[in-house]
C-alpha cells in the first residue's frame, strides 16, 4: 500500500507521516518512508537522532536518467537505491530522503520524478507500506510525484486556507485517478473545530479519514529535538494517529481489513 501525505506547509504532514510510519511498523508491516521535502526533517519525527540530520544520504544523481523522449525515468532498482541511501529508523522503518536535485541540470523535476519512480517500484500489497511526506509543492509537482500512490491524504488544520489546500489536493488526486483520497484533520482543539472540518469535507464530497487533536507533545518534542512518539507515546495525539493508522491500512498484520466508521478524536477539554 502506497500512501502520499500532502497539505499546506505547517499543517503537520511530517509530524503525522513519521508517527504513522512507526505505528504501522510496530504492527508488523514493512514500512518504507520517503521524505520528499527540499528541507527534509522526517528523520527527526521518525526518531533518528537530530545530530544525524545534516549528513543523511540522499538520492544519488544517477537515480534517474533523461530519456530520449525528454522524460526522466528511474535508472536503478529499488533494492539498489535502498542499498545506496536508505537509513534504518526506529521500529524497523526504512527512510529514503530525496534531498536536493543533484542531476547535472539541477532540475527539481528530476527529483520529483525519482520519487514518483520509487513509489512505483515499491512493493504493492498489504504487507508493505510506502508512505511519502510530500513537500507543500506546486500542483504539477504533486501530480508528478504521487502518480503511483494508492491513496493521497491532505493534512488540514481547521481553518479556511488550510482546508482550501486540502480540497485542491483532493481534486488533483482524483484527477490522477488515485483510488483513495481524503482529508486528515490536525491540530483540532475541540468538537466545534472537528465539526467544521467534517462539514467542509461533506460539502465538498471528500472523505474525512481521521482527526488528530492539538497536542502539546509536538511542541515538547520540537523543544527536545526528539520524535513525538518517543516524547510521549501515551499522548492523545499518538492514540489518534494509531486510530488513523487502523483506518488507513488496517489494524494488524498483512491480512487486516480496512476499518471504517465515523471519525472521532480524543479531544482535550475546551477552555
Ligand atoms: N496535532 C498537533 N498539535 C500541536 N502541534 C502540532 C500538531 N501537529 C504538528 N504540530 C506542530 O506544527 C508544526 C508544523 O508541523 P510539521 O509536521 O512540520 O508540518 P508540515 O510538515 O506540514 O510542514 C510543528 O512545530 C509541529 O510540532
Ligand atoms: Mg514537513
Amino acid at each position: 500500500m502506497k500512501l502520499a501525505i500532502a497539505g499546506k506547509g505547517g499543517a503537520g504532514k511530517t509530524s503525522i507521516t513519521g508517527t504513522l510510519a512507526r505505528i504501522i511498523a510496530r504492527r508488523g508491516r514493512r514500512v518504507l518512508a520517503i521524505d520528499n521535502d527540499l528541507n527534509p526533517n522526517l528523520s527527526l519525527t521518525l526518531g533518528i537522532p537530530a545530530e544525524r540530520m545534516s549528513d543523511l544520504p540522499t538520492f544519488p544523481a544517477e537515480i534517474v536518467r533523461l530519456n530520449e523522449d525528454g522524460v526522466y525515468r528511474l535508472a536503478m532498482s529499488l533494492a539498489q537505491i535502498c542499498g545506496i541511501c536508505s537509513v534504518p529508523a526506529p521500529d524497523g522503518v526504512s527512510l529514503l530522503v530525496a534531498g536536493e536535485p543533484r542531476t547535472a541540470t539541477g532540475c527539481q523535476g528530476a527529483t520529483h520524478m525519482a520519487v514518483r519512480g520509487v513509489i512505483g517500484a515499491a512493493p504493492p500489497g498489504e504487507g508493505d507500506v510506502c508512505i511519502v511526506d510530500l513537500e507543500a509543492s506546486t500542483e504539477h509537482l504533486l501530480v508528478a510525484t504521487a502518480g503511483h500512490a494508492d491513496a493521497m491524504y491532505a493534512v488540514v488544520e481547521p481553518y479556511g486556507k488550510s482546508l482550501e489546500t486540502g480540497r485542491r489536493v483532493a481534486a488533483l488526486a482524483r484527477k490522477l485517478g488515485l483510488p483513495r483520497v481524503g482529508l486528515i484533520a490536525n491540530k483540532v482543539r475541540d468538537e466545534h473545530e472537528l465539526g467544521s472540518v467534517a462539514a467542509y469535507a461533506e460539502r465538498h464530497g471528500i472523505e474525512l479519514v481521521g482527526a488528530v487533536p492539538y497536542d502539546e507533545c509536538f511542541r515538547e518534542a520540537d523543544l527536545a529535538a526528539c520524535a513525538p512518539l518517543d516524547q510521549d507515546p501515551d499522548a492523545p495525539a499518538m492514540h489518534a494517529i494509531g486510530d488513523l493508522a487502523t483506518r488507513l491500512v488496517g489494524g494488524g498484520g498483512p491480512a487486516a481489513e480496512h476499518s471504517a466508521g465515523r471519525v472521532t478524536a480524543p479531544l482535550p477539554a475546551r477552555g
